[in-house]
């Protein structure tokens, strides 16, 4: 006998966590989600961040179906031209400044993140890293070596290192540590999982200065905040720093799967001698992810999605007021809503859910919810959940 789609989910596939959500979806279009009864859900997630342009576009399901009749995987990356990859990294390449002109595409944030390490130690000849407290920029090891809560990382360790980690924004941390060691520092501009921090400006041109002087690459981790999310198409053009490696994922690809390392091609270069292979990957770059994910990013540059998206979170702070309500905090539509506790959230979230509000926490900062939509979120769309979300915390206050 068949299981239950629901069932089939408890009994074969593995679990991340004890409680995991499992609404059943059925489909998703636009800014909703349906489930198997019916239900629609409006998405304040965007699955974690990918879905900027909505869900089922058809300009990218229409490149999806026209690659696959022309082919699907075909060889490892890098070793055969694809066109739908070439495209891609040219189109990506003439959005960004002209150092960072080269693109190697990968499965996922987590790889390209691995990479840019390896990179980093390629170029510099030196293996320490810098990154933020309550940072996430993915879940293998290398990555993993980056998170700061022990919580997570002590079952899995010897990690790699050494890390050194500071507070985001705290620019005095900064001369604490020993810059001649390390290769790289990892950062993202908004600490996504840590409730959607944004950085400060002066704090990050101090660690361009500080990666200036001592030979260390500046990573930026745009894997949330890029393709239009905090307002312009990378969060990093609001401060003015250009970074020495750009790391996309997420809705790089479109909602296929995908990651991308972006460097100047001189950088880039290192993985292809001394040892040549420096780095491969069988699926990185998969024809129909790239399609997707360059048919995506011509949706949001024709239909302009980062120019609403500053008025859009404005109607946001301006609606969500309610005692209960600790604070708004973000960059753009990468925002959070903070409540007096974890529980407090636990509680209200399956309340949104019911009522028909997509949302969910953070992994650093869990008295916070996320409101993080796709762009093109209507202002009655907002102003429909917000009501919700309203509703909901009047009613606990009953
Ligand atoms: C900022 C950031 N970096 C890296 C990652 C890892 O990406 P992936 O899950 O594609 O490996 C994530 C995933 O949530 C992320 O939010």
């Amino acid at each position: 006998m068949q299981h239950s789609p629901k069932s089939a989910f408890f009994q074969y596939l593995a679990q991340t966590s004890p409680s995991p959500m499992a609404l059943e979806i059925d489909s998703a279009e636009g800014n909703y989600l349906t489930d198997r009864s019916g239900k629609r859900y409006l998405d304040l997630i965007a699955g974690i961040s990918v879905c900027n342009i909505g869900h089922q576009h058809p300009a990218v399901i229409a490149a999806i179906e026209k690659q696959i009749h022309r082919h699907l995987h075909v060889m490892v990356y890098g070793e055969v031209v694809q066109n739908s990859q070439s495209a891609y990294g040219e189109m990506l390449v003439q959005y960004l400044p002209p150092s960072l002109n080269s693109v190697y595409f990968t499965n996922s944030g987590a790889e390209a993140i691995d990479a840019a390490m390896k990179l980093a130690k390629r170029a510099t000849g030196k293996f320490g890293f810098v990154a933020q407290e309550n940072s996430y920029h993915g879940s293998t090891q290398a990555p993993l070596s980056l998170m700061s809560d022990p919580y997570y990382t002590d079952p899995y360790k010897p990690l790699l290192g050494p890390v050194y980690f500071i507070k985001q924004n705290q620019t005095d941390q900064l001369d604490t540590i020993p810059w001649k060691n390390i290769a790289a520092i990892i950062i993202e501009l908004v600490q996504a999982e840590n409730g959607t921090t944004p950085a400060q400006i002066e704090y990050i041109q101090r660690i361009q200065e500080l990666c200036t002087l001592n030979h260390v690459l500046l990573v930026f981790d745009e894997i949330q905040t890029g393709f239009g999310r905090t307002g312009s198409l990378f969060a990093f053009e609001q401060y003015n720093v250009v970074p020495d490696i750009l790391i996309l994922g997420k809705a790089l690809g479109g909602g296929m799967p995908m990651g991308a390392i972006v460097a100047r091609k001189e950088l880039m270069q290192q993985f292809a001698s001394n040892p040549i292979l420096g780095h491969i990957t069988t699926f990185g770059g998969h024809p129909v992810s790239a399609a997707a994910g360059k048919a995506a990013m011509q949706v949001l540059i024709d239909a302009d999605l980062k120019k609403s998206v500053a008025s859009k979170a404005n109607l946001f702070r301006e609606l969500l007021v309610h005692p209960r309500i600790t604070s708004i905090q973000g960059m753009g539509l990468l925002m959070s809503v903070g409540l007096s506790s974890f529980d407090e959230v636990l509680q209200v979230i399956p309340k949104f859910i019911e009522k028909g509000v997509f949302t969910d926490w953070f992994l650093f900062a869990n008295n916070r919810f996320r409101i993080c939509p796709p762009l093109t979120i209507t202002e009655n769309e907002i102003r429909t959940c917000c009501q919700i979300i309203l509703s909901v915390l009047d009613e606990m206050s009953k």
